[in-house]
């Protein structure tokens, strides 16, 4: 028996095998959960449906974008329908348009800055609030994805440093909010890993070269370092933490130089 049998749980953000969530889906699938993954449009149905491939059938696959108006209470609709509950949910999405990752942070647009929070951040807001109807009391939890660049700044990480600050704050407020319906909400703040996401950051290679030597680990992290902790946080093993932003890192933030 896994640690997660008998839960069902939601992953919003599997695009590729390299992403975050697949290592997150792997986890789950590993520790027994029943997983219900999204896609953001028709040009990612068919790979999300190919990973999908390797979990059991009755694995729930629906498109979400949350920037599309109704998508989110169609998507939890499926859900409920296909489900009945969850247990869980994973937030691995985050979006801002490429020139807004690089140059001088003075120069971020209005534009640039909307679209950032909308996807990065108040996504986390909107889909929680789809999600807690279908989770109430059943001791579940809520899990997003954070960054360093969150809290100190970090070069040509930019406008994603202040939606990620929006995103651990919001984590804060929405455990305060959903905890007394037995829902607990935490985010992990995950060192640098290549996916797709992350190359848009300018000079990205230079983030990796520099965790990889100053943390204590001296390694970087990947994909199962934070799928194992998802999946921990989602479990029954951490029904007394809530509202935390947990370091999956290998230590590099507790450097000072
Ligand atoms: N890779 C890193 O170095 C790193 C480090 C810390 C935190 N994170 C965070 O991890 C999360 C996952 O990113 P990743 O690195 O796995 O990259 P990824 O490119 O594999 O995943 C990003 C996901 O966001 C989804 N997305 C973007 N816009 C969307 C929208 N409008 N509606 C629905 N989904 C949308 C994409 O479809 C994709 O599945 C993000 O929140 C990212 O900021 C990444």
């Amino acid at each position: 028996m896994g640690l997660m049998s008998g839960k069902n749980v939601v992953i919003i953000g599997v695009a590729n095998k390299r992403s975050i969530a697949w290592g997150i889906a792997q986890a789950l699938h590993r520790e027994g959960a029943r997983l219900a993954l999204s896609f953001q449009n028709a040009r990612m149905e068919e790979p999300v449906r190919k990973l999908a491939a390797d979990l059991p059938k009755d694995t729930v696959i629906a498109p979400c974008d949350v920037t599309v108006a109704g998508d989110i209470d169609r998507f939890f609709a499926t859900l409920q329908k296909e489900m009945g509950h969850l247990d869980g949910m994973v937030h691995s999405i985050a979006f801002a348009k490429h020139d807004e990752l690089g140059g001088n942070f003075v120069n971020t647009s209005w534009e640039g800055f909307q679209l950032a929070q909308q996807v990065s951040a108040w996504s986390l807001i909107g889909l929680a609030k789809g999600a807690a109807p279908l989770m109430e009391g059943r001791d579940g939890g809520m899990v997003c994805l954070s960054y360093y660049g969150a809290e100190k700044v970090v070069p040509n990480y930019n406008v994603m440093g202040v939606a990620k600050a929006s995103l651990e704050a919001s984590t804060r407020y929405l455990a305060s909010d959903l905890g007394p319906r037995g829902i607990r909400v935490n985010a992990i703040s995950a060192g640098p890993i290549k996916t797709v996401s992350a190359m848009g950051v300018a000079d990205f290679g230079s983030l990796l070269d520099s965790m990889a030597q100053k943390a204590p680990l001296r390694r970087n992290v990947d994909q199962m370092d934070v799928g194992n902790t998802a999946m921990f946080l989602l479990s029954p093993l951490a029904r007394g933490i809530t509202g935390q932003t947990i370091y999956v890192d290998a230590g590099y933030s507790i450097m000072g130089a």
